[in-house]
């Protein structure tokens, strides 16, 4: 394939309404090429979700498994009608209270979707972005962008332009830049077919956000059972991964004794650490802050970027720390627990 065209776009500017980047961009969504966007929560990689030639280059330049769904992507409220065959109450207060905004919601699918899209299931996954970019971009090509995180499969999402180059340059037709994203974990993915609706992906909206308008919400079993394991071996999670290991440590002290033992062993150690902890690994080869644990949403914008620079250092093992798991925190720790193929050493060792 030839270069990845890139546009740069201002998501500040007053008029971004037919923008003549968006434009050209939009002009190849419609000729079914893919084309990355920034949204909110993480880079999308967007094809018309009408179209299964567009769909099939998503799958391709990603590397992802077929049985994957994606999600898709909508500028109105008008269009859920379009694409689900129900609307579900739940459904209906969730996209009051948090669209445009990070919360995708399962529903019963309809309309003209590719196949590929929902992998063969019969509901999909959609939602709002709330990035004024992604907005304007889907109202140009007039129809659902099926868009999943614009990373090669198996790596952190991008939550910067230059992220989804170091992915995806040559393999896609273009990227729509407009600087980094907000929230940096992905939207929280809802199944509202069921009841009460079940939580499937923790992510931008937190479940005691969810809970707080709905009152009941269970939480997908896989979950919970990923989480409480303290060290399981395997890589059978594996996600979000950069190329080291990574190992998650609950307890500062008995991180600073890994270090030691890893060095030892003739490895090169990288701390993923918090603003609030920086000095105390100063005997690591590499250490990286990702924000401060008096305010999460600083490490969620950040994790991401922090995992994949570790791949640019050289380290043979990447040793982090560990965060609570409420509000945005449940989604940092699923995406770290993830990144870890399941391995934590537990606060007791
Ligand atoms: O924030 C986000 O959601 C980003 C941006 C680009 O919008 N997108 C994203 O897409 O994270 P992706 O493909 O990386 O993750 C989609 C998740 C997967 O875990 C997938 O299995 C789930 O949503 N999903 C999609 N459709 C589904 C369905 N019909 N039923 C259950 N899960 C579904
Ligand atoms: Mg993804």
């Amino acid at each position: 394939m030839t270069h990845t065209k890139v546009w740069n776009v201002d998501k500040n500017v007053d008029k971004l309404a037919n923008h003549p980047q968006l434009v050209e961009a939009a002009k190849l969504l419609l000729e079914d090429k893919v084309v990355a966007f920034p949204t909110e929560t993480v880079y999308g990689l967007g094809a018309n979700a009408f179209s299964t030639e567009a769909v099939e280059k998503v799958f391709k330049a990603k590397g992802r498994p077929s049985d994957n769904p994606l999600i898709i992507h909508i500028a109105e409220f008008e269009t859920l009608e379009n694409v689900a065959s129900e609307i579900t109450d739940s459904a209906k207060k969730l996209t009051k209270a948090f669209w445009p905004g990070p919360l995708t919601v399962v529903l019963p699918k309809k309309g003209p979707l590719s196949p590929l899209v929902t992998a063969g299931l019969e509901t999909v996954g959609i939602r709002m972005p709330d990035h004024p970019v992604a907005l304007e971009l889907i109202r140009l090509v007039g129809k659902p962008l099926a868009a999943p995180s614009a990373n090669r499969s198996g790596k952190p999402s991008p939550t910067q332009g230059h992220h989804v180059l170091e992915d995806l340059e040559g393999r896609i037709a273009g990227l729509v830049d407009a600087g980094p994203t907000g929230v940096g974990v992905e939207s929280t993915v809802v199944d509202c077919t069921t009841t009460p609706v079940t939580l499937l992906r923790p992510g931008g909206v937190t479940l005691e956000q969810l809970r707080a308008v709905l009152g009941d919400v269970s939480v997908d079993p896989a979950l919970v059972k990923d989480d409480v394991t303290p060290k399981s071996p395997g890589l059978k999670y594996k996600h979000y991964s950069p190329n080291a290991p990574v190992l998650l440590v609950q307890s500062t002290d008995v991180l600073q004794k890994e270090i030691q033992a890893a060095q030892a062993a003739g490895k090169r150690v990288g701390v993923l650490t918090t603003d609030e902890h920086l000095d105390m690994f100063k005997s690591a080869d590499q250490v990286i802050s990702c924000g401060t644990r008096s305010d999460l949403t600083t490490v969620a914008q950040t994790i991401y970027g922090a995992l994949r620079q570790f791949d640019e250092l050289n380290v043979d093992l990447i040793l982090s720390e560990t965060f609570p798991t409420e509000g945005i925190g449940g989604a940092i720790m699923n995406r770290l627990t993830k990144a870890a193929g399941g391995n934590i050493l537990s606060a007791q060792k």
